[in-house]
């Protein structure tokens, strides 16, 4: 670990990038970080299928993969490619060379995942600026970005949910989901306590029960927590779903009449209904490198 950070502070060091002291970059879009207390709920599914839906809509949409180890995303666009975010960090290729388009749907783009970037934390200030300077532009012009985290309370992921504007609580009806969920949620209020975090029930049997899911929590984070927790919708369980990872195209794109596409259209309105907070893409890559330094 020790080694590996101080390669990338070097590395960093060496990038061709100009410092972040005069960023050329407006402040971005909305940044919404998809999260869940345990893994296997639907994260990655949610971010393929919400991005490749406001894609769809006509809005310029950026999927980070930051589940570092368990980067998927770019099975799921059914992409191969060459070059992601360790690469980046290791100063061998310039940010614009880690994007890639999702030949599938116009108007989304995926940055590719890698575990190198767990090394963020450890970089001294200079590096961080010089990261900052590369990260920034290309997500500038994006209306959405949407961040597929890991599961769990780890650093990273809290960090990259403090960082982002708004967070996307994954759970599904399981108790084991939703206890975790409240543990997330729980850190994330400790840390700051303006956090913008709606829930999201994913794999319901049906609305009504994804509902319940939705009062259960909200009504223990009331309790314990104080303050409310807004739900974005529900996603019901639904075959198309692995049906689409196999033909690796979003079902948004592959079954678009499909329950789970209706209830994701649906979460689409529901984001676009409201309004952005303040902050931006610029805010986010800023007050994520910020971190810890
Ligand atoms: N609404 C759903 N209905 C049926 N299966 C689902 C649904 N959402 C996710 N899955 C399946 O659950 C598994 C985990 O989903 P994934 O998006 O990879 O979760 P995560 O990113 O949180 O680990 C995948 O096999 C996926 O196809
Ligand atoms: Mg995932």
């Amino acid at each position: 670990m020790r080694d590996q950070a101080a390669k990338l502070r070097e590395l960093a060091a060496r990038a061709k990038t100009p410092p972040a002291a005069a960023p050329a970059t407006g402040d971005g879009g909305r940044v919404i970080a998809v999260t869940s207390g345990k893994g296997g709920v639907g994260k990655s599914s949610v971010v393929a299928n919400l991005g490749a839906e406001l894609a769809r809509r006509g809005h310029r949409v950026t999927a980070i993969d930051a589940d570092f180890g368990l980067a998927n995303l770019d099975i799921l666009f059914n992409l191969n490619p060459r070059h992601n975010l360790g690469h980046l960090l290791q100063g061998q290729v310039d940010a614009a060379q880690v994007v890639a388009e999702v030949t599938a749907v116009p108007g989304l783009q995926l940055i590719p995942g890698a575990s190198g970037m767990e090394a963020l934390a450890d970089l001294d200030s200079a590096g961080r600026e010089r990261l900052l300077a590369a990260l920034a532009p290309i997500t500038a012009d994006r209306e959405f970005v949407l961040i597929d985290t890991a599961a769990g309370i780890g650093r990273n992921v809290v960090d990259l949910c403090l960082a982002a504007g708004e967070v996307l609580l994954v759970t599904n009806p399981e108790p084991t989901s939703l206890t975790d969920a409240y543990g997330l949620l729980k850190i994330l209020r400790q840390r700051d306590p303006g956090v913008r975090a709606r829930l999201l029930v994913n794999s319901a049997q049906d609305a009504a029960e994804g509902r319940g899911v939705h009062a259960k929590l909200a009504e223990v984070v009331q309790r314990f927590l104080g303050g409310g927790l807004e739900s974005l919708g529900v996603i019901p369980r639904d075959p198309c779903v692995s049906r689409s990872t196999t033909r690796q195209s979003p079902f948004v794109v592959a079954y678009p009449r499909a329950p789970a596409s209706r209830a994701v259209a649906a979460v689409a309105d529901a984001l676009l209904e409201t309004a952005a907070v303040a902050g931006g893409s610029g805010g986010f890559w800023r007050r994520l490198l910020a971190v810890g330094s």
